[in-house]
């Protein structure tokens, strides 16, 4: 005898809303799907259908089959276990999450970029793997510089061995920044530079320089250190001053070593001292021809400084790898 179909999907699943832990839905599973379970009965029970209903009939079969099953399957996922043991404590204090800041030195960043941008600098920037040309050539450099030894640099190995090289220097962007555009010009530019360098309180294989472009017509001395006044004073304070000290490099001429005289702190201590950061110049005219910028025309200003300097001196941090070591319990100090 066939069972009332409708009746029986009615109830199977009113009976599987019953079912709320595993052992129960296997206990249905068995009443329903096994293999002498309900559904198989009937399913047996279609042999006898006359053959004119079997097609009607077999097709609600069907419907109720998988209405069961796909119902089942479905409380299979939501019925589960429930946890034994000892219950979760919510008054447990539970583990404080640490506040990150900025390291030290994105924070010296940071502010030189502000006061520079305010000044009307542009942040241009370069690759810190770069080429000869960038490098020296183009920077008034001659190959037989000795600053250009395989011990003063880190060239790189195998097919572009001796063509390519960390940057030493973040004068590379110059070059860079006068090719990618005609004057005038005024731009900055950060970056890490790389020397083989032992490392000690005072140097590490790599730190940051910022870096200093303008070029205009009638652009002389007068404004670089006006210029640099400027800076000084916006990024130290009103009581900062600075000082040039003639000096040579390649790609200036005539060129100054920079001081500036900062609020640096001393065991603990504010005071205003004198300390080298840099050095500047006026762009040397090979410079302008080796970009095609006419120097007849075009005269110019720049300067590098080292940013670790000020950071440390600002800051009071007496050696230089306590910046890349990051302890945390260093850098929370600032
Ligand atoms: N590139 C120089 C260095 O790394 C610093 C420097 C000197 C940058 C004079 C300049 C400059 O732009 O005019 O030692």
């Amino acid at each position: 005898m066939l069972p009332d179909l409708d009746a029986m999907e009615r109830d199977a699943l009113a009976e599987l809303r019953t079912v709320v832990d595993p052992a129960a839905l296997e206990a249905y599973r068995v009443r329903w799907l096994g293999t002498n379970g309900r559904l198989r009965g009937a399913l047996d029970a279609l042999k006898s259908v006359p053959k004119e209903q079997k097609p009607a009939v077999g097709k609600r079969m069907n419907e109720v089959k998988s209405a069961i099953e796909g119902a089942f399957a479905a409380a299979k996922l939501t019925v589960v276990a429930l946890p034994t043991g000892p219950a979760v404590d919510v008054t447990e204090p539970g583990f404080a999450v640490g506040e990150g800041a900025r390291h030290v030195l994105t924070k010296t960043i940071d502010e030189i970029v502000d006061v520079l941008g305010r000044m009307g600098f542009a942040v241009a920037d370069g690759p810190e793997l770069e080429d000869e040309w960038h490098n020296f050539n183009a920077l008034n450099i001659p190959d037989t510089h000795p600053a250009r030894g395989p011990a003063d640099n880190f060239f790189l190995g195998g097919e572009v061995a001796g063509k390519l090289l960390l940057r030493t220097q973040t004068s590379t962007v110059q070059i860079r920044a006068m090719e990618a555009a005609k004057p005038p010009l005024k731009i900055c530019a950060i970056g890490r530079v790389y020397r083989p360098d032992a490392h000690d309180a005072t140097h590490y294989s790599m730190f940051h320089q910022v870096e200093g472009l303008f070029v205009d017509r009638h652009v002389s001395m007068v404004d670089l250190k006006s210029t640099l006044v400027q800076f000084a004073k916006a990024f130290f304070g009103e009581e900062a001053e600075i000082r040039l000290r003639p000096s040579f490099f390649p790609f200036t001429e005539p060129s100054a070593e920079l001081d500036m005289k900062m609020r640096v702190m001393r065991n603990g201590v504010p005071e205003w001292r004198w300390i080298e950061l840099g050095g500047c110049g006026m762009v040397d005219p090979n410079v302008f021809k080796a970009v095609g910028v006419d120097p007849e025309e075009w005269t110019g200003f720049a300067f590098g400084l080292g940013i670790e300097r000020v950071a440390m001196r600002k800051y009071g941090i007496g050696d230089i790898r306590l910046l890349f070591e990051n302890d945390a319990r260093f850098l929370r100090q600032f």
